[in-house]
């Protein structure tokens, strides 16, 4: 039985921490779920799609009281944003859990339970490298230096050796059935390449893995033993057990586990395919089918993280350009388990000349002509001939590639297939003419054929897109006359001749309309109003504040940045050193203007490399209407004094 066809579909995207706000790289392992989700929907499947939040745990207690919040208080907020995020990007997920919900709680509580009753969990002693200062254990990979210590890779402090009375899971225990279970399934890591990672790492051994802590307060407690936490990992591994029902819905857990698919990140490829079929295998549950590891959305050919500050927000492009460009160019670039730099250019050039140059235009021109040959009704035809019978069995061809592409989460691939037959109905068009037959009335019969073989061929195209391009392609579906709201038909029933001779097409609206370089690149030189309210709004407590180092910088270069108009690329000597520091001033000041000029900088933001030259700092200046006024010191203030 082809893989489309089967009854029940349970996908799941990684839980996203809330100490990060989302950008593009979560946006992407989600976009895939989503376009996955409605593609097996239309194949028939009843689909379960999973996405969430991961709220415990030593990053999130910590980023909460850097921002004097409580980590609940710092969870709502953040989960409010992914959700924002998830309907303006047209996410259809059928649930969205949260770690801290009591019914989550309780179900990772009852399976360490087990687990412990089993003998598989076993209270021990953790030895482990120890910073005090940033409260956790370090990476074992970090080396020992001489004199017995280690150096915390966070802040640089000395770590010491520490021991501490903790829980362990006996992964070493589970080494020959995981090795056992990758064999008999080659398929449960993919791509393939990432299978072989996972093999080899299991082969070099494995060691129990200690799965509470003492030092993190933010997380559930052991039962019976509340001095313990479980670890983050334990916890929110068991989402797509607790997500789908367990211990709470039995009937919703027996139709959906086990999942066909866990979609995460390469970065966490460990955890999703050792340890948790490992916990899964103890726990007497079945094992997903897969674990599909995409790579990674790259900016400067760096992972894109907030740590990092090379983060690109997706509501820049949202606002802008909608929520389909995104998701189309996000599905189309890369082949799903490869890494991609996000360029600008590359965005442009795939909405430009693919979205509104091939497809668009081709939507536009053939409801334009049967509005205006047949007032949007073609009714009278002639015998189909060659190259007519060839674009309809072309048609059946992609339709049938596309399922199988999207089956095998080729999703590159699939839009591939789409883009070359739409070439094949642009060429169909090209070498038929139609418009030159329109002048002549004994051809009008040819001319409906043509007309409606090329409007059958979109309304496949339109329907094979729809799991990617939601939004747009309901719209397109619409403007075909098709009464059956899209979502209602399926790969299996969709059949060229689904468009009805006689069939009344509505007059085109552009669906995606041809965008500037310019544009985008200005939208993302200011800052969101969205994000801007929320700073408004967030309080900072005056240990924050104290934390940050500003300064009276004095201005010893300045040129504009090459290809924008508002960026200026500054040298400020801010008494220490100097430092590069790029400004979206150029609108208002001029070069000249800043040169020998003290403002106001912060010098201890992070780095962010902006259009290709790193800002090691920042100039603070009065925003009006977009536009950046500076308050100038005095001339005789030194260089470097302090600002409070
Ligand atoms: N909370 C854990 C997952 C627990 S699942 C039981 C976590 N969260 S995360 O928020 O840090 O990352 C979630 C996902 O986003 C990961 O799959 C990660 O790979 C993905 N991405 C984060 N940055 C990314 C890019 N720059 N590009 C593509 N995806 C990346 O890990």
């Amino acid at each position: 039985m082809a893989e489309s066809s089967k009854r029940y579909f349970y996908i799941t995207t990684p839980i996203y921490y809330v100490n990060d706000v989302p950008h593009i790289g979560h946006s992407y392992t989600t976009i895939i779920a989503d376009a996955l989700a409605r593609f097996k929907k239309l194949a028939g499947a009843e689909v379960f799609f999973l996405t969430g939040t991961d709220e415990h745990g030593q990053k999130v207690e910590r980023a909460a009281s850097e921002k004097g919040l409580q980590p609940i208080e710092l969870a709502d907020q953040v989960v409010g944003r992914y959700k924002k995020l998830w309907q303006d990007l047209h996410i259809s997920y059928d649930f969205f859990i949260r770690t801290t919900e009591p019914f989550h709680e309780k179900g990772v509580q009852k399976i360490f339970l087990k687990l412990k009753d089993k003998g598989d969990i076993y209270k021990g002693i953790y030895q482990g490298w120890y910073c005090i200062s940033d409260e956790y254990y370090l990476p074992e990979d970090v080396p020992i230096e001489e004199g017995d210590y280690k150096i915390c890779p966070d802040c640089g402090r000395k770590a010491g050796l520490v021991s501490e009375e903790c829980y362990f899971f006996k992964l070493s225990a589970y080494q020959n059935r995981l090795l056992d279970f990758y064999q008999k399934n080659p398929e449960f890591v993919r791509p393939p390449s990432r299978m072989n990672e996972v093999v080899s790492f299991v082969r070099q051994g494995l060691k129990d893995l200690s799965i509470t802590r003492t030092t993190v307060k933010w997380g559930i407690s052991v039962p019976d033993d509340p001095d313990h936490t479980i670890y983050v990992w334990f916890d929110a591994l068991h989402n797509y057990l607790t997500g789908i029902g367990y211990d709470r819905d039995e009937t919703l857990f027996d139709k959906f586990w086990p999942a066909n698919v866990h979609l995460i990140g390469k970065d966490i490829l460990r955890f999703h395919a050792i340890f948790w079929p490992a916990f899964l295998m103890a726990a007497g549950f079945s094992l997903p089918q897969t674990v599909f590891g995409h790579g990674w959305w790259l900016r400067d050919e760096t992972k894109m993280s907030k740590s990092k500050g090379n983060v690109l927000d997706p509501h820049l492009i949202l606002r802008t350009f909608g929520a389909d460009p995104l998701r189309y160019f996000l599905l189309r670039e890369i082949p799903i388990g490869l890494d991609g730099n996000f360029s600008h250019e590359g965005f442009v050039h795939r909405v430009n000349s693919d979205l509104a140059n091939d497809l668009g235009n081709l939507l536009q021109r053939t409801l334009t002509m049967i509005q205006n040959y047949f007032d949007g009704q073609i009714r009278d035809i002639s015998e189909e001939e060659e190259g007519d019978r060839a674009l309809r069995q072309d048609s059946e061809k992609t339709k049938d590639n596309v399922v199988q592409f999207f089956d095998s989460y080729a999703l590159s691939r699939a839009l591939e297939e789409i883009w070359s037959f739409i070439s094949r109905i642009n060429k169909y068009l090209a070498d038929n003419e139609p418009w030159k037959m329109a002048k002549d009335k004994s051809l009008e019969q040819r001319l409906g054929r043509i007309l409606l073989q090329t409007v059958r061929a979109i309304r496949v195209v339109v329907f094979c897109l729809y799991p990617v391009m939601p939004e747009s392609m309901t719209k397109a579906w619409d403007l075909l006359g098709e009464h059956k709201p899209i979502e209602e038909e399926s790969f299996s029933g969709l059949s060229f001749e689904g468009f009805q001779l006689d069939q009344q097409v509505k007059s085109p609206v552009p669906l995606f309309p041809r965008i500037d370089l310019k544009d985008f690149l200005q939208e993302e030189d200011t800052q969101s109003d969205q994000d801007k309210k929320e700073e408004h709004m967030d309080v900072v407590t005056f240990e924050e504040f104290k934390r940050m180092d500003l300064r009276v910088g004095e201005i010893t270069a300045a040129e504009k940045v090459e290809g924008t108009d508002k960026l200026i690329k500054l040298e400020v000597d801010i008494g220490t050193e100097k430092r590069t520091m790029v400004a979206g001033i150029a609108d208002v000041y001029s070069a000249e203007d800043l040169l020998g000029k003290k403002l106001a900088v912060i010098v201890n933001l992070k780095p962010a490399v902006i259009r290709g030259v790193e800002s090691q700092g920042m100039i603070l200046a009065a925003e009006v209407e977009g536009r950046a006024s500076i308050s100038f010191f005095e001339s005789n203030i030194p260089a470097g004094a302090p600002v409070r």
